[in-house]
């Protein structure tokens, strides 16, 4: 007999109605949680995405291809998700898992829609279904080992990752999808009775199936309903919460290595043009920052890795690059209800000390895994406080020197490169 297993197998024509019905809703959800976001974004200033999408096919695919090869290499491949230990491992297994379920319901869904048109266009049978089968058997285990491997680090609670109760749902919830995808099978499993390498290329299932030997097919079948809608409910669960929990960065992560500036973490000269134009040095408005820089303030899952590298934080200074992003959202995050001409200064919850204390030393741009440029954030604050003469403490008093005698240590301009010297280099007295 050739390996298969039906579609909605067990499932009445009136359960499928109302699974689709569910699915509508869930995706309405989700649409509403990403477009309520995007109008957050819109507020800053144009990245001019049609420009992108001008010129020739050519032209167009020189334009695209950066973004295109950080997705893969960054997103794809994880690469900057890597070297951390514990949550690198847990992330890469979590990752590879889901990406293969997904693929795999996919493929499932497309298999469906196919036999819908003709029986003989289905594929899910034969090599490819023993293949399909094993494969996210194996692909299940690393999910929940994954996310597993997650729930330990939360319990261990490092204090420069964010925790927020919501995190405890996401990891439940893919607990709970990883566990009841489980029982679907084998209590599929036990009515259907597969033989062969059919039932073989489940061997999870297959183990599980074992523990309900003593059911009959009718209560192999009613356990399978309630499991079935268990699982698909939960799954429903997991996408209307993607854009209300910290699983937004699968969505504006992504978006953010696709626009992310090739240059991040470089300083942008300010030129007289620029300032005339807009009235203004740097940023004292949430709306100054560019659509690109608000949609990588959702990007940030709170790995505290940017915090981990920073001098700053670590000499214990009032600094934290993750600190800044997460105010930074703070404040975007008030464009949703305050009125267009209302004033959302994000100075006045990012202190001058705070900014000050940056070295500039873009070490926390290089770790970041979404590829956010705190750097630039706190450059253009800074340069808005240094444009109000909000400058103060030994940069103002070098500033004030350069201006009376060319040299900011005070001493005449002749001697401004003696700091260079050795000690053996000056001249004996
Ligand atoms: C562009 C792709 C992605 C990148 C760059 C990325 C990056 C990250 C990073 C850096 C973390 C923090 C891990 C740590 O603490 O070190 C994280 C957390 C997490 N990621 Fe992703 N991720 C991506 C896609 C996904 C996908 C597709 C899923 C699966 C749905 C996922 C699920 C999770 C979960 C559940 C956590 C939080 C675990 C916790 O701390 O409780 N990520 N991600
Ligand atoms: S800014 Fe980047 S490195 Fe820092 S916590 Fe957020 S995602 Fe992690
Ligand atoms: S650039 Fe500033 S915020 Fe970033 S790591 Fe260096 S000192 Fe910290």
């Amino acid at each position: 007999m050739t390996p298969t297993r039906e579609t909605f197998g067990n499932i009445s024509t009136a359960s499928q109605v109302v699974f689709y019905l569910v699915a509508v809703v869930s995706c309405a959800i989700f649409a509403y949680g990403i477009w309520r976001r995007f109008r957050l974004w819109r507020r800053g200033q144009s990245i001019n995405l049609r420009e992108m999408l001008t010129g020739n096919l050519e032209q167009i695919v020189e334009k695209i291809r950066p973004g295109m090869r950080r997705l893969m290499v960054d997103g794809l491949g994880q690469s900057r998700v890597r070297g951390r230990g514990l949550p690198s491992k847990a992330h890469a297994l979590l990752f590879a898992g889901f990406m293969m379920l997904l693929l795999g319901t996919t493929l499932l869904e497309v298999n469906h829609l196919a036999e819908m048109v003709s029986k003989k266009l289905s594929f899910h049978h034969g090599t490819y279904y023993v293949v399909y089968e094993f494969t996210l058997d194996m692909f299940g285990l690393l999910f929940l080992v994954g996310t597993t491997l997650f729930f330990a680090r939360r319990l261990m609670r490092p204090s420069s990752v964010g925790h927020r109760s919501s995190d405890w749902l996401v990891l439940v919830l893919f607990l709970a999808i990883g566990l009841s995808g489980y029982a679907v099978e084998a209590f599929r499993m036990a009515w259907q009775q597969p033989v062969g390498i059919g039932a073989s290329c489940s061997p999870v299932g297959r183990w599980l199936a074992s523990g309900l030997s003593g059911w009959s097919e009718a209560q192999a079948r009613s356990g399978h309903w309630v499991v079935w809608w268990l699982h698909s409910l939960l799954v429903f669960g997991f996408i209307a919460a993607i854009p209300y929990t910290r699983l937004f960065h699968v969505i504006a992560g992504p978006l953010n290595l696709f626009l992310a500036k090739p240059s991040l973490g470089v300083l942008q000269p300010v030129t007289l043009e620029q300032a005339e134009l807009e009235e203004r040095i740097g940023v004292n408005d949430i709306r100054h920052l560019t659509t690109q820089q608000l949609l990588s303030l959702d990007a940030c899952m709170e790995c505290g890795r940017c915090e981990d590298v920073c001098p700053a934080f670590a000499t214990h200074k009032p600094l934290s690059p993750k600190r800044i992003v997460q105010d930074l959202k703070g404040v975007m995050e008030q464009l949703a209800t305050a009125a267009p001409e209302t004033p959302l200064n994000p100075h006045e919850v990012i202190s001058a000390e705070t900014l000050w204390s940056c070295t500039a030393c873009s070490a926390c741009v290089n770790v970041c895994p979404v590829r956010i440029d705190q750097l630039t954030f706190i450059i253009d604050l800074r340069r808005n406080l240094a444009s109000e003469g909000g400058l103060s403490g030994t940069s103002a008093t070098a500033l004030r020197r350069m201006q009376s005698s060319a040299n900011p240590w005070g001493l005449p301009v002749d001697e401004r490169a003696n700091w260079a010297q050795f000690p053996s280099d000056a001249p004996a007295s």
